[in-house]
């Protein structure tokens, strides 16, 4: 049975009280926070930076789950991991050295995933399994909050778990886009067991955040 994980995006709380944000996220009792980064090129958006993540270390122990929507990982993950990421994804679409990154991930002492975007077929992840810690399935094209959620993802998350479980390796599915009270049991059902609360849950506005949070555990569990 696959522990479930909450990942608040911070791309989503109140950038003008972030801090006070967090405590309610903490109090609410979220696992991680998820760290989106964008950089313009591989997303046309911008997001969260280093000297945020520096400031924010130090404030709070949940996990920073950072999720690279950026073109050149391999400049980014040293740079991530210094700043005290403890899980670092990349997206399988912005680089063709996948074992290179995923093991300069693991030497930096991280814990290795590999985001794909909707259309992205799951078969790429065929020879790099043993390596991951969690695969983020995308479930809207990355880069922004609050878009549409693409039902066709469904099916590639049940892919992707009958792989893993086939393998009988331990690797976490996590899910990013749109995920709410109509998408959840759905990705549920499908195998995924990590997700990342935005819009559509957590910072929907319905409730405050602490309530929110568990809430959304709620649904999850
Ligand atoms: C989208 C980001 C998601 C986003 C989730 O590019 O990767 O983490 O912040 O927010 P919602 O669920 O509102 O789309
Ligand atoms: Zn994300």
């Amino acid at each position: 049975e696959e522990t479930i994980k909450i990942s608040a995006s911070l791309d989503c709380a109140n950038y003008l009280d972030l801090l006070s944000d967090i405590r309610k996220l903490e109090e609410g009792g979220v696992n991680m926070l998820h760290l989106d980064i964008m950089d313009g090129h591989f997303v046309p958006n911008y997001a969260l930076g280093t000297n945020l993540l520096r400031k924010l270390r130090p404030q709070t122990s949940l996990l920073f789950d950072v999720h690279f929507m950026t073109s050149n990982p391999e400049v980014s993950i040293p740079i991530f991991a210094d700043l005290g990421a403890d899980i670092i994804t990349f997206h399988v679409e912005t680089t063709s050295r996948l074992h290179q990154m995923v093991s300069s991930i693991k030497n930096l002492g991280k814990k290795a995933g590999l985001a794909l975007n909707p259309s992205t077929p799951p078969d790429i992840l065929e020879y790099i399994f043993p390596y991951i810690d969690m695969v983020l399935v995308m479930t809207v094209d990355p880069g922004f909050v609050g878009q549409k959620f693409v039902p066709e993802v469904v099916k590639k998350v049940q892919i992707i778990k009958s792989l893993i479980d086939s393998r009988h390796l331990n690797i976490d599915i996590a899910v990013d886009g749109g995920i709410g009270e109509k998408t959840v049991p759905l990705l549920k059902k499908a195998g995924a067991n990590v997700f990342i609360a935005g819009t559509s849950s957590i910072f929907s506005g319905k409730d405050e955040i602490e309530i929110a949070a568990r809430k959304f555990r709620e649904l999850c569990e």
